[in-house]
């Protein structure tokens, strides 16, 4: 009986312990695992720009991914904007780099250059790893910036195309990123919101009269 007592709390210490050891090297095998699997991944994709020419990136949204397109001096172009990464404000909504400096990074090619920042002469250097539109402040549907929103932006592409500053086979060696970070829900559904409780109160009035 006495043995038995002693025998049960050993046996499940010993489960215990393994459950732990388990518990802790999995997070770390899964990690490792994470890691090669995306070498592997960007060591295809640069495997594949190789073989079809050079990938471009073109990128549609808010803050979250915008790198220069928001209105000069101001916003993301004051201090202390863009302090860790490039060390001066930087057009970027973060003290550093946004998700798409890290897509950029991934494919291996330049971070796209922002629509806003395209300058007469070299063009097609400028324009070689696609060209970011999304801007600050914008939405889906609505802004709080002067920014264009995603369909202006897409627009804008749609103008490029035109005039030919990027052909088919750029275009099937494109990528691109849409973020939509929350915009259209902080600001259109408040002004939404705003509306129905105006209304409701103008009704309640003319009920009352
Ligand atoms: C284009 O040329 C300017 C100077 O004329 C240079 O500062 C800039 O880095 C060049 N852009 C690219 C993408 O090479
Ligand atoms: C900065 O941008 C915001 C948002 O677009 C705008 O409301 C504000 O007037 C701008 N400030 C200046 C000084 O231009
Ligand atoms: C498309 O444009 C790229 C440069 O962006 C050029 O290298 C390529 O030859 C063009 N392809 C065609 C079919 O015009
Ligand atoms: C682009 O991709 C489409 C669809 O896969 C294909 O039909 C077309 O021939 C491609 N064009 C070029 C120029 O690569």
């Amino acid at each position: 009986m006495e043995k038995r007592q002693r025998f049960l709390p050993v046996s499940f210490l010993f489960f215990f312990f393994i459950t732990l050891a388990v518990w802790f090297a999995c997070p770390q095998i899964g990690a490792a695992d994470d890691h090669r699997t995306t070498a592997r991944a960007r060591r295809d994709a640069r495997e594949h720009h190789r073989h079809n020419g050079h990938v471009k990136l073109f990128v549609f949204g808010d803050s979250y991914v915008d790198t220069g397109n928001f209105e000069p001096n101001n916003g993301s172009w004051l201090p202390p904007f863009g302090r860790t990464f490039p060390g001066v404000p930087s057009g970027r909504f973060s003290d550093g780099r946004v998700l798409t400096d890290y897509i950029a990074d991934f494919l291996g090619i330049r971070t796209p250059i922002a629509y806003q920042q395209i300058r007469v002469g070299n063009i097609s250097e400028q324009l070689k790893s696609g060209v970011n539109f999304a801007c600050g402040g914008t939405g889906i549907v609505s802004a709080i910036s002067k920014g264009p929103i995603l369909g202006d932006q897409i627009g804008q592409l749609g103008q490029m195309i035109r005039h030919r500053f990027y052909n088919q086979t750029d275009l099937n060696n494109s990528i691109a990123i849409v973020a939509a970070s929350g915009n259209d829900y902080l600001y259109a559904t408040l002004q939404v919101f705003l509306l129905i409780i105006i209304i409701s109160n103008l009704v309640t009035r003319t009920n009352l009269i």
